[in-house]
């Protein structure tokens, strides 16, 4: 190849470059852990879940389990050597198996290890277990009324003289929201294998979006070091947050059993288990009051995010301060208060979910400016820009940050424009007056998300990069993949950095033998983290390179450059593969640790001050829809998103972003509902009772585009911004059209305040209500 030739291969960085596993996914030869080759004498395990919503275990006999075909011996919290203890707060709440007393329906409290999947799943109901019952409460209203127990500290955010705003301001309302829950719905559910090695040693593939965090709880669990376990994750079949602590106790339980029979074990549970017996994202109630003018303008916000956080704290504590962040979603509060309350509940431990609390904080936000806008009859939109974010005094946070890159205003226009808005508000205005059963509506939301993780410590990444003496590289760093595209972007960067092609790159599984101390990939930062600890180890290793190539060919190192395929030295132009192999065979290191920390940032949680967010990305989208106000069954018939990602590392992978996200925000708004029963019994545990959107509820019309013009003002791995959840935010404009269109039936003077998820129940209760509101 010469120099010509080499330069004709572009960037690859900003490009289309399609996700690696997506011939794999659609053909079924990407390896999840359930396809790969078990170990000659696995072993199963299946767990045995609590039947009881709050009780006092009084014994549990496993005589019938013991005897039944197949059955290797049961697993209980006498078995664990070292800490009974699978908390991702380490806050040592959540032992293995429930410890003596069962706090929700579906907890764990054994688990039988067998021959075959079956045989222990089937042994399992064999057990026979004594209870006491104790009394339990579910919601989050019920559990206010019980004492509001806590179950980790709560958080207050708080800037100006909330009484002084909202005594001067000249119109004032009151208000609740409830805002329910979701199920991650990963299509690969919860799995385990591990596998025992010498001395203390195990090997354990989790389908984990913590490796770190699951090979330190294994470690305590066995009582053993750290270095004794190595985790290892090839993909996920989604995580969407619930493998970031959820997967602890399937790798315990199949560490456990590894070590103690000295056979692999492998621990999947089906699908209704896995519903039953891992957290959820939060449902939240918000009460607030907020203070306006006749303009519209907010002048205090005062209000409390009390959410179900389940048994134990898990991850409510930064969850419900996401909640708290987003208050404002993008709009200034001259005074506000926020406050959380996370509860204790008779439920799951409720975890991670795309956003983070986020959402739930800013559906708050976007219920008060619905309210002002129907007390004010105006268009939402107009309360919306009235409020946004400026530049001036009016651009700090309710944590005290102020907001530096704020372009709400240009995206928001530029959509409102791009989709038409107004002219088909007035058309479906227009529409409504003239029809009496169908009705229709139209809503224009936008969202403003904070990147970084608000535990500082987080925002760090290592990787390591090899190159090899043929020239091949091997990348491995400490994120994971779960169908977000974060190992093609990661290998983009690398490929770009040494002006390789991709098929020079292989993208290694992560370990925690490759890489330590790794953060969750989680909190949309894995590209942002992961992408510049590659360019950093890419940046060693071609330092290293150039020396070594200036000082082979006699030239000075200034007037040698990296290009594309190799290194310019001047006279000539030197390949990539031969400079590997010239290197090696001067003992020129050919392999780094690249690592990365957030600049920046800072939080304290205790006076709620900081800079915990490194930047913001921003989006808005319009939908419109229409419904049968006699059945209260809608549709959803056209969405236009614009949506900011920086300089986008992948437009392709980053439209999927958008796209996934987006639909699944409206299943989390609109169909899926999660319902416990007087019994204490989540009752939506499977497909058949849980609805997630499907293909066919892809809105007819949906327009997807990138703020082509957007760059991070941050110098983050090529400009990007982080793409993972923000656009899950963007679904909250399909609530406000169908709040429009119910209001329609009251001639839009009646605020719909509709509950989330907005079923068609919902939307029919909206209607009626309203109507007979509207009589009088
Ligand atoms: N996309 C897919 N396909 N599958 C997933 O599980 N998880 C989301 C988001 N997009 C997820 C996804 C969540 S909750 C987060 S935090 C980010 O991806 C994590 O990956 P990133 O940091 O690399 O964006
Ligand atoms: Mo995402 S909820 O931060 O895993």
């Amino acid at each position: 190849m010469n120099k010509h030739e080499a330069a004709i291969n572009l960037s690859l960085l900003h490009t289309n470059t399609r996700h690696d596993s997506g011939p794999k996914h659609v053909t079924g030869t990407a390896e999840y852990i359930d396809d790969m080759a078990e170990p000659l004498g696995t072993m199963h395990a299946y767990l045995g879940l609590s039947t009881k919503p709050h009780a006092e275990v009084l014994g549990m006999d496993f005589t019938d389990v013991l005897s039944a075909p197949g059955v290797i011996g049961v697993l209980t919290n006498a078995d664990v050597p070292g800490a009974l203890d699978i908390s991702s707060a380490h806050v040592h709440d959540e032992p293995l198996f429930a410890d003596g007393v069962v706090h929700f329906w579906g907890q764990p409290i054994f688990a039988v290890i067998a021959e075959t999947r079956d045989q222990a799943r089937r042994a399992a109901q064999l057990a026979k277990v004594d209870y006491r019952d104790l009394s339990f409460f579910t919601d989050v209203r019920s559990a206010q009324a019980a004492g509001g127990k806590e179950v980790t500290k709560p958080l207050k955010l708080e800037r100006g003289d909330v009484e002084a705003g909202m005594s001067s301001a000249p119109r004032r309302l009151k208000g609740a929201i409830t805002i329910g829950g979701q199920d991650h719905f990963y299509l690969e559910g919860q799995i385990a294998l591990a596998i025992p090695g010498e001395d203390e040693d195990v090997i354990v593939h989790s389908s984990t979006q913590h490796p770190s965090e699951v090979q330190l709880i294994v470690a305590n669990a066995l009582g053993i070091r750290q270095n004794a376990v190595t985790v290892n994750v090839r993909r996920m079949g989604g995580g969407f947050g619930g493998k970031e602590t959820q997967g602890n106790l399937f790798a315990v339980v199949a560490a456990l059993a590894a070590k103690k029979w000295n056979r692999a074990c492998k621990l999947r549970p089906d699908r209704d288990d896995d519903m039953s017996a891992t957290g959820k994202r939060h449902d939240f109630v918000v009460d607030y009051e907020v203070g306006f003018d006749d303009s519209g303008k907010i002048h205090a916000v005062d209000a409390l995010y009390a959410a179900r956080g389940g048994f134990s704290a898990d991850l409510s504590g930064p969850v419900t301060d996401r909640a708290l962040f987003h208050c404002d979603n993008a709009y200034w509060y001259p005074a506000v208060r926020a406050k959380s309350q996370p509860l204790y509940t008779n439920t799951v431990s409720n975890t991670a979910f795309r956003g983070f609390g986020g959402p739930q904080g800013m559906m708050g936000a976007e219920r008060w400016i619905e309210d002002i806008a129907y007390a004010l009859g105006k268009d939402p939109l107009d309360i919306r820009k009235a409020n946004f974010y400026g530049t001036d005094t009016d651009n700090i946070t309710p944590y005290h940050q102020t907001v530096e890159d704020n372009i709400v205003h240009r995206v928001v226009d530029e959509l409102e424009k791009n989709a038409d808005y107004q002219a088909r508000r007035q058309a479906i205005l227009d529409f409504n007056a003239g029809n009496a059963i169908l009705k229709k509506g139209i809503a224009l939301t936008p969202v403003k998300f904070g990147i970084s993780f608000t535990a500082t410590w987080y925002n760090q990444a290592g990787a390591l990069v090899h190159v090899y003496k043929d020239g091949s590289i091997h990348l491995s760093h400490g994120g994971t993949e779960m169908g977000q595209g974060l190992y093609i972007k990661v290998a983009q960067v690398v490929a770009d950095a040494f002006g390789v092609n991709l098929d020079t790159v292989k993208i290694m599984a992560t370990s925690t033998g490759k890489v330590p101390n790794t953060s969750a990939t989680a909190a949309s930062s894995g590209s942002d983290l992961n992408g510049m600890a590659a360019w950093d180890a890419c940046e060693q290793i071609k330092t290293r390179l150039l020396a070594h190539a200036a000082k082979l060919y006699g030239a000075e190192e200034a007037d040698c450059q990296w290009v594309q395929g190799g290194i310019d030295v001047g006279r000539k132009f030197v390949p990539f593969a031969e400079l590997a192999a010239s290197a090696y065979m001067n003992r020129v290191q050919l392999s780094a640790a690249g690592f990365y920390k957030t600049p920046k940032i800072h939080w304290d949680r205790a006076t709620g001050k900081g800079h915990p967010f490194y930047y913001f990305a921003y989006g808005a989208s319009v939908s419109e829809v229409s419904i049968d106000t006699l059945t209260g069954e809608y549709t959803v018939d056209r969405v236009d998103i614009l949506h900011d990602v920086g300089k986008s590392l992948n437009p392709a992978i980053d439209i999927g972003q958008i796209e996934g996200g987006f639909i699944q925000g409206m299943g989390w708004l609109t169909t899926e509902e999660l319902v416990w029963d007087a019994k204490g019994q989540l009752r939506t545990h499977a497909p058949s009772t849980y609805k997630i959107p499907l293909a066919s509820d892809i809105p007819p019309v949906f327009n997807v585009h990138l703020t082509e013009w957007s760059v991070n003002r941050e110098p983050t791995i090529g400009r990007s911004k982080a793409v993972g959840e923000p656009p899950f935010m963007l679904a909250m404009s399909v609530v406000e059209a169908l709040s429009m269109a119910v209001a329609s039936v009251a001639d839009y003077k009646i605020a719909p305040r509709l509950d989330t998820p907005v079923t068609p129940e919902r939307v029919l209760m909206g209607v009626e209500r309203l109507k007979r509101e509207a009589r009088g």
